[in-house]
This record gives structure tokens, C-alpha cells and sequence, in this order.
């Protein structure tokens, strides 16, 4: 009994959340407070987040699209009194690259906008600031009782939640969002300005901004100056407004000071931003499904696209220019679920789990209520995950394999469009929109490569291969000149253009007939008998995950829980620190331009260094941003909990200034989306230092740095 004790005493100890794990929320710092103070904060919580003064969370954005103003893809900060905000290089690609072309090439040169008038704007990106968060838990689940359906139940929350977003941006004229927290057991609305003219003022090249490309993604140690900044505009009232030429710089009555000292390890580092999606209370049955089906999939089927297309870009030049940013979304991915997938194996995540689930099995037989209200949970979750487990593993192969082909993924879209009850003017304006998006960069040979190859994929894991697919044979594929992509009326863009945008009901005809539409249809098929049962599924998933959670929180009450990232504003906290990634090796936690210069003379593609950052390197010309050894830090590490979301997070000191942007986590610890593991999780910042260096030195935009504030002694 004691050995009983003293070893669930030990797990609940490895359990509750120690110091750096978690992604707290803003508005409840007052439970982190005090742990932060310990490790070297010098702020109250009220500095940190309070609606009704100035705090530094009111200088903090997230980066969306304006299509889909809730889904933060990227974070941020305001650097200056007239809206300049910083965020990272891969943040602002695709605006950088709508504004390139072959003769004004700024993804490869770079770009600095040396007056106002010369920020690039009209782009499709928009910032927003977090007004105000709230706990709205009891009015989201008024009228919600546990003897409901899930359907019933959801009905009445979404209905909740609908009512109260209209009443919020009604009266405050603001956006308002309410999501689920905790795996849908809390709900907390956030209060959203947002800002939808945001124009493009300084990027670095490429290979700066990207220095290291896909070989260092996800690695330490790294030397990627990964910044770009932006500049919001506002109506003359200083309101957020449309692109528009008569346009102001937003005056921003709170924006962040820098503090451009030299950092050491061990200093106190703050996180904040928009962190988006992490599973941390999965059951080890998920977790196992992560690790050995679905992270698999993924990492073979990207692996293998990437390095066709990799090739064709080093071929051609204008292929370099089109999929940069294609091919950097999916190498971004295919690395990061490579390393969960290891380091979950390698810290042992599904046996933890196990053990865990074990000693709340204890937990639940030890008394008469909890067995009523949890007694078969896990046993039933267990059986239904196997359900949800075959439908997901075979939605995701066809979702890496099929779709990942950009003509089939167009013709998907555009069939959905044709079938749908819009007008025919309607249906050809959505078409020619997209044709022209597709078009610009699209390369045929490059899709027809990857195309063939995702066949064979898709063949050689489906259990049983199909009959269906128009006959297509993955050998058959693999002949350029006969290969299906070629048949196709969007081959050939004049051809595209010429049918769609003369659509009518009467030319659906040929497209039925057209190769690549009619083996669309067949997956798309395929594709909605696997959506239908998976979604259903889902939701019966989504409530045993719910009951899971609150099982968790109450069998281990004295544990701090924080909950899930889903793309809300969230704090975390650490310090810098280095690591051990493997038996026998250290790793520092600052990297200098002194490696960024080792690494060129490695002759590899991805560390090219532009002549005039080695000039300035072999000169020492580092201004006063250099380190008391003459040395200019490129990146940091720190100890922070952060995910896909926290790009350009601001990482701030004890005082509250700027110190870096986070834009990575260390390979070995990417598993941290399921599990943290304080020995090797650690995030990737890009120091301030560098960032001032860069623009100064090298940019020669002195200008900007004026506008900046500066904290010196
Ligand atoms: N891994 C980082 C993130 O998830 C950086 C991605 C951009 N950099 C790159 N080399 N692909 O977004
Ligand atoms: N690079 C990631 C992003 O775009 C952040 C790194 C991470 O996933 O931690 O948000």
C-alpha cells in the first residue's frame, strides 16, 4: 500500500504542470503569478493583461486572413507609436510574394519601403487586437443538461454561443468569438478589434529570413533571421478601415519597447500570441494513433512530394518563385510530425498515458459516485476511438495523397461550386477568381510528378486497393506525356479560362467528360462515404473527450491544468536555456552570425548568405548591438510552451520589453503538442539584437529604428 501511495504521489507530482508548460489565459494570470515573480518577473498580472489600463498585452496581434478573421495564423507586436508590427519572415511570405515578380524579385532581394508612401498595402492579411476575455461557461451551457443527446446538446450550445456573439459585436461594434476551452467544458468569449489594412515595410532576402530553409526547420542550433514588418493603417479617427489610399499610419497608444541588451541564460522570458491547436489530455489510445497511423501518413506521402518539387525548383527559376511558399507549407509539417512522432516513442508518452489511465481506474472503483458517473468511460471511449480510428487513418491518406494534387484539389472545389445552388454568374466569378489564383502559380510538369507519385502512395497503403478511379494505374502515372493531368481542359489555362468564364449549365456536359473532373468525382465519392460516418464519429469522440477531461481534472484536483491552445491569446513562461538533445551532447542556447558564416562555407543549397551580411561579418561592423565578445546572437532558445500559432510571439523580459520573436521549436521536442517534456522542449527565438542590426546596418533603414523605442540603461 505505502509503495501504492508513494508511487501515485510521484506520478501526480509529474502530473501537475511544472514551471514553463502550459499556455495560460491572460485574464487569470493571478494562478501564475506568483511562480513567475519567483523566476524573475518583474510585472503584476495587471501589467500583463487588464482591459481598463495600459498593459502589454494590448500591443500583442494576431495575424489572420481576412477571410477568416478568427483563425490566427501567425502572432505579433507594435513596435512603434505609428503601428509598426513585427511578426515573422514566414508570417508575411505570401504578401511579400504577391508583391514579387520575375523583374521586382523581393522574396530573393528583399524589400525596404524607405518612406510611407512606398508600404506596400492591399493585402489580404488583417491584424487583431484582444479587447477584452471572459468566462461566458454559464450562459454558453444554459438550458444543457446531462441526460441530453450530444446532438441536442450541441444545438442548444451553439445557439448559446450565436447569441451571445451577436449581443457582444452589436453593442461594441467589435467582433466577438466565444470558443470552447478544456475540450469543451468552459467557453470564454474574446473581444476582437480588427485592423484589415496592413502594408508590407521592411523583409529581409530570403535567404536571410529563411536562412537554413528546410534543412534547419525545426533544428538547433539555427541562425534564421526570421522577421518581416508591417505597418497598420487606420482611418483618419484612427478606426480600422478597407485598404485605402487616403489611409493614415494607426496611431497606437501602447506599443512595446525594445531592449536591445545582451541576454544570458537563465534570464526570465515571456511569451505572448495566438498559439493554435494542442492535444495535451488525449488518452493513450490517441496518442498511440498519432504516433504509429496518422503522423506516418503524413511524413511519408509529404516526404516524397517535396523532394520532386524541390528538384524542379532548383531547375527553373520561375518554379523557385511559385512554390517557395507551397513547398514550404508542406516540408513545414512533414518535419514537425517527424520529430512528435520520435520524441513521443522516445519519452514514452503512450506508456505514461497507460499508467496515468490506470491510476484513475483506482480513482473511479474507489467509490460508489465516481463508478456512476465514470465507471465505463474509458472502456467506451476506447471502443469508439477504434471506430473513429479507421475512418480518420483513410480520410487522411486520401487528404495526403489525392488532394495534395493541385489540379484534383481545384476540380474538388470547383465541382463543389458547380454542384451548389449559386447562380451561373455566381458559379463563374468564384471559378475564374480561382483559375486566376491557380494559375499564377501553377506549374503542369511539377503537379504531374507529384500527382503520379501520390497515386502509387495512395495504392500501396489503402488496404484494398479500389477498382475504381477511371482504371488509373500508379505505373501508368509515371509517364509524363500520358499522364491523366495532361488530358485535362485545365492543362491548358486559355482553355480553362475560355469555359468558365463562358459557363452555363449546358457546359457542364464537357465537364463531365473531362478526365481529370470525372476521377475527381470518383474521389470526391470516396471521399464524402468516409467524411459521413468519420464525422459522426467525431462527435461522439469530441463527448467522450469532454468526460475525459473532467475525469482527469477531478481524479488529480491538486494539478494545475491549463487548457488546450485553440487559437486564443495565451501567456507562457520560462526562461532561456539550453538542452540536452541526446547522451553526451549539449546544446547553448545562443547561436552568433560567426555560424550563420560556417554554415555558408557547408555549400548547401539552403545556406546561401547574401556577400553583404559577410562583408559586414568579416568587418564586425555590428554597431552597438554587438555582445561583450564582439559577437552578434542571431537566435535563443527558452523554455517556453508555445505551438503553430506563436510565430512572431514577442519574447519579453522581466521588465516587460522586447526581447525576440519566438519562430520555432527544437526538433526533439516538437511532441510537445501532446505531451511537454521539460528536458527537451524548447522554443526558437530570434533575438531583438539581430533584428536592429539588420535593419540598420544592413537595410540601411535607419529611419525605423528611430521610430522605435529603445530602452537603454
Ligand atoms: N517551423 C516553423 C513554423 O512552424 C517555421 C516555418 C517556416 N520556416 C521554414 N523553414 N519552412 O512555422
Ligand atoms: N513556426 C511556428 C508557427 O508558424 C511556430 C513554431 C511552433 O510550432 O512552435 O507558428
Amino acid at each position: 500500500m505505502k509503495r501504492l501511495i508513494t508511487s501515485f504521489l510521484g506520478i501526480l507530482l509529474a502530473l501537475s504542470v511544472r514551471a514553463n508548460e502550459g499556455m495560460w489565459l491572460p485574464f487569470l494570470l493571478e494562478n501564475n503569478i506568483g511562480e513567475m515573480s519567483e523566476m524573475g518577473l518583474h510585472l503584476t498580472a495587471d501589467d500583463i493583461y487588464n482591459i481598463n489600463q495600459q498593459c502589454l498585452s494590448s500591443a500583442v496581434v494576431g495575424f489572420v486572413d481576412l477571410d477568416r478573421p478568427y483563425s490566427h495564423f501567425c502572432s505579433g507586436s507594435v513596435i512603434s507609436a505609428q503601428g509598426l508590427v513585427i511578426t515573422n519572415h514566414h508570417c508575411g511570405l505570401s504578401v511579400v510574394q504577391q508583391h514579387s515578380s520575375l523583374e521586382n524579385d523581393y522574396i530573393t532581394n528583399g524589400f525596404w519601403a524607405m518612406n510611407q508612401a512606398d508600404e506596400l498595402g492591399g493585402n489580404d492579411i488583417g491584424v487583431c487586437f484582444l479587447r477584452r476575455m471572459e468566462d461566458v461557461t454559464a450562459q454558453v451551457l444554459e438550458g444543457v443538461s446531462d441526460t441530453m443527446t450530444i446532438k441536442r446538446r450541441n444545438e442548444v450550445i451553439n445557439s448559446n454561443i450565436s447569441q451571445i456573439e451577436s449581443r457582444v459585436s452589436d453593442s461594441t461594434g467589435l467582433k466577438a468569438h466565444v470558443d470552447a476551452f478544456y475540450c469543451n467544458n468552459e467557453y470564454y468569449l474574446s473581444v476582437y478589434e480588427i485592423f484589415e489594412d496592413v502594408r508590407l515595410v521592411g523583409t529581409p532576402p530570403i535567404s536571410v529570413g529563411k536562412f537554413g530553409g528546410d534543412t534547419d526547420n525545426w533544428v538547433w542550433p539555427r541562425h534564421t533571421g526570421d522577421f518581416t514588418i508591417f505597418r497598420i493603417y487606420a482611418d483618419s479617427l484612427n478606426r480600422p478601415a478597407k485598404y485605402s489610399a487616403e489611409n493614415v499610419p494607426y496611431r497606437a497608444s501602447n506599443y512595446l519597447k525594445i531592449n536591445a541588451k545582451e541576454k544570458h541564460e537563465g534570464d526570465f522570458v515571456m511569451l505572448m500570441g495566438y498559439p493554435g491547436t494542442t492535444n495535451e489530455y488525449l488518452p493513450s489510445f490517441a496518442v498511440a494513433a498519432t504516433q504509429d497511423v496518422y503522423d506516418p501518413i503524413v511524413v511519408s506521402a509529404r516526404g516524397k512530394s517535396i523532394d520532386i518539387i524541390k528538384e524542379r525548383m532548383r531547375a527553373d527559376k520561375s518554379v523557385m518563385i511559385k512554390y517557395t511558399s507551397k513547398v514550404a507549407s508542406l516540408a513545414n509539417a512533414w518535419k514537425k510530425l517527424d520529430g512528435e512522432r520520435r520524441g513521443l516513442a522516445a519519452k514514452r508518452v503512450v506508456e505514461k498515458k497507460i499508467e496515468r489511465e490506470r491510476l484513475m481506474r483506482d480513482w473511479i472503483v474507489a467509490d460508489t459516485l465516481r463508478q456512476a458517473k465514470y465507471g465505463t468511460l474509458l472502456d467506451d471511449y476506447a471502443k469508439e476511438y477504434a471506430v473513429y480510428q479507421k475512418y480518420r487513418r483513410l480520410k487522411l491518406l486520401i487528404d495526403e495523397t489525392f488532394y495534395k494534387s493541385e489540379m484534383i484539389d481545384l476540380c474538388s472545389d470547383i465541382r463543389a461550386v458547380l454542384q451548389s445552388n449559386s447562380t451561373d454568374e455566381e458559379k463563374r466569378t468564384k471559378i475564374v477568381g480561382w483559375l486566376r489564383d491557380f494559375y499564377a502559380d501553377y506549374d503542369l510538369e511539377t503537379d504531374c510528378a507529384v500527382t503520379s507519385m501520390m497515386v502509387c502512395e495512395y495504392f500501396v497503403n489503402c488496404d484494398n486497393p479500389p477498382v475504381l478511379f477511371k482504371g488509373i494505374k500508379c505505373e501508368n502515372m509515371k509517364n509524363p506525356d500520358s499522364n491523366l493531368l495532361r488530358k485535362s481542359l485545365l492543362a491548358d489555362s486559355t482553355k480553362a479560362f475560355s469555359v468558365f468564364k463562358n459557363y452555363t449549365e449546358k457546359s457542364s456536359k464537357k465537364i463531365e467528360n473531362d478526365i481529370v473532373f470525372a476521377l475527381t468525382a470518383e474521389i470526391d465519392d470516396k471521399y464524402s462515404n468516409i467524411k459521413t460516418p468519420l464525422q459522426k464519429s467525431l462527435k461522439k469522440i469530441d463527448d467522450f473527450q469532454r468526460r475525459f477531461m473532467q475525469l482527469q481534472r477531478e481524479c488529480f484536483a491538486d494539478a494545475r491544468f491549463f487548457p488546450d491552445a485553440n487559437s486564443t491569446f495565451r501567456v507562457a513562461y520560462g526562461q532561456i536555456s539550453g538542452y540536452r538533445p541526446t547522451d553526451a551532447v549539449s546544446n547553448a542556447p545562443f547561436t552568433t552570425l560567426g555560424g550563420v558564416i560556417e554554415k555558408c562555407d557547408l555549400d548547401v543549397y539552403d545556406y546561401t548568405v547574401p556577400d553583404r551580411l559577410k562583408q559586414l561579418s568579416a568587418a564586425r561592423d555590428f554597431g552597438p548591438y554587438c555582445n561583450a565578445d564582439s559577437s552578434l546572437t542571431v537566435c535563443f532558445l527558452s523554455t517556453c510552451h508555445t505551438t503553430g500559432g506563436n510565430s512572431g510571439s514577442p519574447a519579453f523580459d522581466a521588465d516587460g520589453n522586447l526581447i525576440g520573436l519566438n519562430f520555432d521549436r527544437v526538433w526533439e521536442g516538437t511532441m510537445s503538442d501532446l505531451q511537454f517534456d521539460a528536458d527537451i522542449c524548447r522554443n526558437i527565438c530570434l533575438d531583438v539584437r539581430f533584428v536592429l542590426f539588420f535593419i540598420d546596418k544592413y537595410a540601411g533603414a535607419r529611419h525605423l529604428i528611430d521610430e522605435m523605442e529603445i530602452v537603454k540603461d
